[in-house]
């Protein structure tokens, strides 16, 4: 099976914020799954460079636009980085190759009759990018997510028939129930459609900063018609000589947001079938993750900047947190005092501790080897590897996050139960402690498996402590999988105490 994921392209008017990386984390913990099922994958993300409200930031700075992306790039480049994730390509579209494709795109849209020229009269909100209509403001006249006026435009440039797909979308939406996930936000989108369609602009005239348009040079792609055929145009060039399309299109999900369904679910669709491409396979949208607004935690010291937290904690508990503070496509409050709360209390107490104590009764009791023994495991790890792909492929991230958990506290549970340090002054009982210390290996060797989209860092890490194979097959979330093997240590805390950096005198 081949797996396309993308997030959608941030805006470089200023640097990353844990919204952003939110999307990026979540959409690797898919991918890493996807991976370990076998599948061939490709992971996009990068930034969506030519905004107004990009040219209007370099502009205030006293930068050329060019200049001040290619310098706004560096940090946002480094997001997925230090989230550790796994994207394939990291796309900017002031990359040659997509400004190259662009125009072919738009061409295409053109050559096909559905590009026509008309005056565009009316309000424009720079923060969303986006048209606007008087019923879509607040009873003040404002846009409602930025809540600023939106600017009042006038200007000739090139409308995409979007009118004349209503019934195709329609058509594309009975046919396929799962086009848009979650259910609600399928709704939306195709009571969005259903209601009719307007035309929109695909350009903009006068602009200093964007693709110019093939059969117009004095027009630049309006930024929404340039950032959407990023997904496509990544797979021409990405790598060098090899056109991915056809391993990889349309065989994507795309990951997003509510703020930007329209543009996703309505728009895109609409613009492939002019271009001639097929839709995408499925998108995904999920809701906001909304975090307290105390600047200044009390637990955490002076970490103001929610992404510091990675270079305290480590990516592996961030990661954690945002798959379980909010339920993943809903919306939700979280506190990034969690952080530190599940760092402690779960990831250290509930995993790191089963580690050690599991790693310190083999070495003391049975000098570090392994024996199958005789004891019945404590759980059927068979079915939670079916669980977890089935929630995964319904893109419940934070279910299948839960259901992994509950395997680590059944075997916390487990290890209580079983007391292997009284089986251990019973010379009668030498089966059965083999047993259950197998187990206790055995489960934390499945569920490092399971675990390991989350945490990247720490699965291999319970892997190497447990002398087991680093083999992250999905096959491997099962039942007897560990080996019999000698040489087990007891082993470092996975998750050690943190000191806070103390505030600066
Ligand atoms: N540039 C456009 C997207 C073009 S895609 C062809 C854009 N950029 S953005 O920088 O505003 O990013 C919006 C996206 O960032 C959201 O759809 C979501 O993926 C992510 N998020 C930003 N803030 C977020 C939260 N607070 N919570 C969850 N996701 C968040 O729109």
């Amino acid at each position: 099976m081949r797996f396309y994921l993308t997030t959608p392209i941030y805006y470089v008017n200023s640097t990353p914020h844990i919204g952003h990386a939110y999307t990026t984390a979540i959409g690797d913990m898919i991918v890493r799954h996807r991976r370990q099922r076998g599948d061939e994958t490709f992971y996009l993300t990068g930034v969506d460079e030519h905004a107004t409200k990009v040219w209007r930031v370099a502009h205030e700075q006293g930068l050329e636009a060019q200049e001040y992306v290619d310098r706004i790039a560096v940090p946002w480049r480094e997001l997925p980085r230090r989230l550790n994730a796994s994207t394939d390509f990291f796309i900017r579209t002031s990359d040659d190759g997509h400004k190259r494709f662009v125009r072919e795109f738009l061409q295409r849209m053109y050559d096909n009759g559905d590009v026509y020229q008309d005056v565009y009269s009316g309000l424009y909100c720079v923060g969303c990018e986006a048209f606007k209509t008087e019923d879509e403001l607040t009873p003040d006249g404002l846009c409602p997510d930025h809540l600023i006026p939106p600017e009042r435009i006038e200007e000739t440039n090139y409308f995409f028939r979007l009118s004349a797909y209503q019934d195709r979308l329609l058509a594309l939406y009975d046919e396929r129930p799962e086009f848009v996930r979650p259910d609600f936000r399928y709704n939306e989108a195709r009571s969005f459609i259903a209601a009719g369609l307007r035309d929109f602009s695909i350009s903009r005239a006068g602009q200093p900063w964007g693709i110019p348009l093939p059969w117009d040079e004095g027009q630049v792609a309006y930024v929404w018609a340039d950032a959407l055929i990023n997904y496509v145009s990544a797979l021409t060039y990405a790598r060098e000589g090899q056109d991915l399309r056809q391993r990889f299109w349309p065989v994507v999900h795309h990951l997003l947001a509510k703020d930007i369904l329209r543009f996703h679910c309505v728009y895109w669709p609409a613009m492939l079938l002019s271009a001639g491409y097929e839709p995408p396979q499925q998108l995904f949208v999920h809701g906001y993750l909304l975090l307290d607004d105390r600047k200044i935690s009390k637990s955490l010291g002076n970490i103001v900047e929610p992404l510091q937290l990675i270079d305290v904690y480590g990516a592996d508990a961030v990661r954690f947190w945002m798959a379980r503070a909010v339920s993943f496509g809903q919306d939700g409050s979280a506190s990034v005092d969690g952080v530190r709360e599940r760092y402690e209390s779960e990831l250290a107490n509930d995993l790191g501790n089963l580690l050690s104590r599991t790693t310190a009764m083999v070495a003391r009791y049975r000098d570090g080897k392994l024996a199958r023994g005789a004891a019945d495991p404590p759980f059927d790890l068979d079915a939670l590897n079916r669980d977890m792909a089935e929630r995964f492929d319904r893109f419940d991230i934070t279910g299948a996050l839960e259901a992994a958990w509950q395997g680590v506290r059944r075997l916390n549970q487990y290890a209580g139960a079983e007391a292997p340090w009284h089986l251990a002054k019973d010379t009668s009982q030498a089966a059965r402690l083999d047993g259950v210390l197998y187990n206790l290996v055995d489960g934390l060797t499945a569920l490092a498996v399971a675990l390991a989209s989350f945490l990247p860092e720490t699965a291999p890490k319970i892997l190497v402590a447990l002398r087991q194979s680093e083999d992250l097959s999905w096959g491997r979330v099962r039942n007897g999988v560990a080996e019999e093997v000698g040489g087990i240590a007891a082993a470092q805390p996975l998750f050690p105490r943190i000191e806070l950096p103390t505030a600066a005198a």
